[in-house]
């Protein structure tokens, strides 16, 4: 496939930001990356964003501020970051809980629900200390909670990809093949 492809042709396909939603540990991130460099556009991580803007990490900003002005800055920052089509966006696994992120996701993004069953989320994020909600000592009800109350809303997303496998150059041939499709 000529990676020239899906600028070149008048598809449409760049003409909202294009965004990676669902779970943590699902992928949006590597993916994300993967498919802005494939599409030749800017990438943006919201978590990350908020990092360099508040100089404080996502478990500080939980602990000092709570989840709910976490949820706050999510929302102002991915607002923003739309803004900067075109764009690949990869969100925090929460930010659909937010009416008016979700309701800006409808309208106007093409979103992508990477979907990953928690086994696997499980054994990507074994190592990982920087998901305040998994500081836990039963992570896998935490996370089983969590889809139960959201599978509703990931569900909204344009485009189902499952990407239970590691396997990130079949998973962005699959995300580019149901873009184009
Ligand atoms: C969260 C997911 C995280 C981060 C924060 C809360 C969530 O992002 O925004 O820890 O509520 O699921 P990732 O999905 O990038 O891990």
């Amino acid at each position: 496939m000529n990676r020239h492809t899906h600028k070149k042709t008048d598809t449409g396909i760049l003409d909202k930001p294009i965004m990676l939603v669902g779970m943590m540990g699902t992928g949006k991130s590597h993916i994300g990356k993967a498919l802005a460099a494939h599409l030749e556009v800017g990438f943006y991580d919201s978590d990350d964003e908020i990092i360099k803007a508040g100089g404080l990490s996502i478990n500080e900003i939980f602990e000092l501020y709570g989840e709910a002005k976490f949820r706050e800055t999510e929302s102002r920052t991915i607002l923003a970051l739309m803004e900067k089509t075109p764009c690949v966006i990869a969100t925090g696994g929460g930010c659909l809980t937010t009416p008016s992120t979700l309701q800006a996701v409808k309208d106007k993004a093409l979103s992508i629900w990477l979907q990953t069953d928690i086994p696997h989320i499980l054994k990507r994020l074994e190592h990982a200390r920087n998901r305040p909600l998994l500081q836990s000592d039963d992570p896998q009800s935490v996370l089983e909670d969590l889809m139960a109350k959201r599978k509703h809303l990931y569900a909204q997303a344009d485009i189902h990809i499952t990407t239970h496998e590691n396997d990130t150059h079949e998973t962005l041939r699959r995300v580019i093949d149901a873009m184009t499709g």
